[in-house]
């Protein structure tokens, strides 16, 4: 028996079903964009631990900071007592997202963490209960964060959800732009929300909106600049918190810090964590000082917020991001990737939409070319056959019918090309 096989036997004895298998694979250690697996295989990452992994598998300087840290303070509590690290973090956390004059953080420790406190902070900011979300959104797996996810496969049963929350249509041009031009789509879009402020929840009772500006697990949809700049005139005019969901999008994914910087757009709030730390759990909320300083002491917070050991790795993270132009490389990569992607468009049947913003890179599969048709068997047998070769893929979207590209931004142009090559191939067998 393989160790992979002993490994996913024990597993599947010790843990439940419900902590789902994405990809069949295994790994003992990894180091920039290549995983050893637990039978010494090499394999590409083109998965980076769900979008975590921007600055690569345990980078020097960010293993170094973690153990230098682990060796001075592990824990102590921030509420119990203040430490340096997590100032450290916020200041440079507010120089690369300033919300307005005066930017304000909490850390947290994971991104439903956040998702859950910036609602909770928006709250108290508006003295409004409601809050919008969007078809396709996943927003983590807490109870308010689950209910104001999307995919009702990530919900099956674990209802009743947190009360006064709506869902209104995302703004998704390739799947719902019944004809229209892409102006014409953003107007009915920007029309249709108007109309749910008096149709499905008054206004004056919305404490906020909440999007992700390129859905994640959605399948990487980007939502028209237009709709952002459009969204934010309706929650200005109407007193309503407008939240940015960067978890997946964050740290130099897009090729810009944050995928805010391409729509020009500042929100109240915004919430982060996944490749903030290289894969230490760490997150973040942060906001315009006086919203954020509407939430109560008390109301917030939690034992390991901001814990010394992440908050150090998050430093150094930021830092080896900032050194190695990691915005440049991943605008390096989204073109290699793009290019391949579209070439298969003409290419291969079956391929719905290609897109991407930055290394944030995404293909979508249909049948009869209708976007409405989605082929989620094709992308199970991708991820499977692909990881037989050597490559980590994973898939992405309401349908699962999207494989998304997620490798570290460190990945040579070597390993990138041999990946793509490897689902190139598996592809033209399908
Ligand atoms: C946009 C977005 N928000 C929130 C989350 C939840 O983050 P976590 O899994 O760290 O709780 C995710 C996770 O995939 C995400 O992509």
């Amino acid at each position: 028996m393989s160790k992979k096989e002993e490994l996913l036997r024990r597993r599947q004895a010790l843990v439940p079903q419900g902590v789902g298998v994405f990809n069949p694979s295994t790994v003992l250690e990894a180091k920039g964009a290549i995983l050893t697996d637990a039978d010494g295989r090499q394999m590409i990452d083109f998965a980076g631990g769900i979008g975590v992994l921007n600055a690569g598998h345990c980078p020097e300087s960010v293993v170094k900071a973690i153990c230098e840290q682990a060796q001075k303070l592990i824990h102590a509590c921030f509420h119990v007592a203040t430490y340096e690290p997590y100032l450290d973090l916020c200041e440079k956390l507010v120089k690369l997202f300033p919300h307005g004059e005066q930017t304000k953080v909490m850390l947290t420790n994971t991104g439903a963490e956040s998702v859950e406190n910036a609602i909770k902070i928006a709250r108290q900011a508006t003295g409004r209960q409601a809050v919008i979300a969007f078809s396709g959104a996943f927003h983590g797996r807490t109870m308010m964060a689950m209910t104001l996810t999307s995919k009702t496969a990530y919900k099956l049963g674990c209802g009743p959800f947190a009360p006064e929350v709506y869902r209104l249509p995302y703004p998704n041009f390739y799947k719902f732009n019944d004809g229209l031009t892409h102006e014409d789509f953003v107007r009915r879009e920007l029309t249709r929300f108007r109309h749910a402020l008096v149709s499905v929840v008054d206004a004056n009772n919305v404490a906020a909106v909440i999007i992700e500006l390129v859905q994640g697990e959605g399948g990487f949809v980007a939502a028209p600049k237009e709709y952002i700049a459009g969204l934010r005139q309706i929650c200005d005019e109407n007193g309503i918190m407008l939240i940015f969901d960067e978890v997946q999008s964050g740290f130099c994914r897009t090729g810009k810090w944050s995928a805010a910087e391409h729509y020009g757009v500042t929100p109240d709030l915004s919430t982060w964590a996944k490749s903030m730390g290289s894969g230490m759990p760490i997150g973040a909320v942060m906001g315009k000082a006086h919203v954020m300083d509407a939430a109560k002491p008390g109301t917030i917070g939690g034992t390991y917020l901001g814990n010394p050991v992440s908050c150090a790795a998050a430093i150094a993270t930021i830092d080896f991001m900032a050194e190695n132009n990691l915005n440049e490389k991943a605008v390096h990569i989204g073109n290699i990737v793009m290019e391949r992607f579209k070439a298969w468009k003409n290419k291969f049947e079956g391929v719905g939409d290609v897109r991407g913003l930055g290394a944030m890179c995404a293909i979508e599969f249909v049948k009869n070319n209708d976007p409405k048709q989605p082929d989620a068997d094709k992308v199970a047998k991708l991820v499977t056959a692909c990881a037989d070769r050597g490559l980590l893929i994973l898939s992405a979207g309401t349908y699962k019918n999207v494989i998304r590209i997620l490798s570290p931004l460190v990945i040579s142009d070597a390993d990138l090309i041999k990946g793509l090559d490897i689902l190139e191939s598996e592809l033209a067998k399908m």
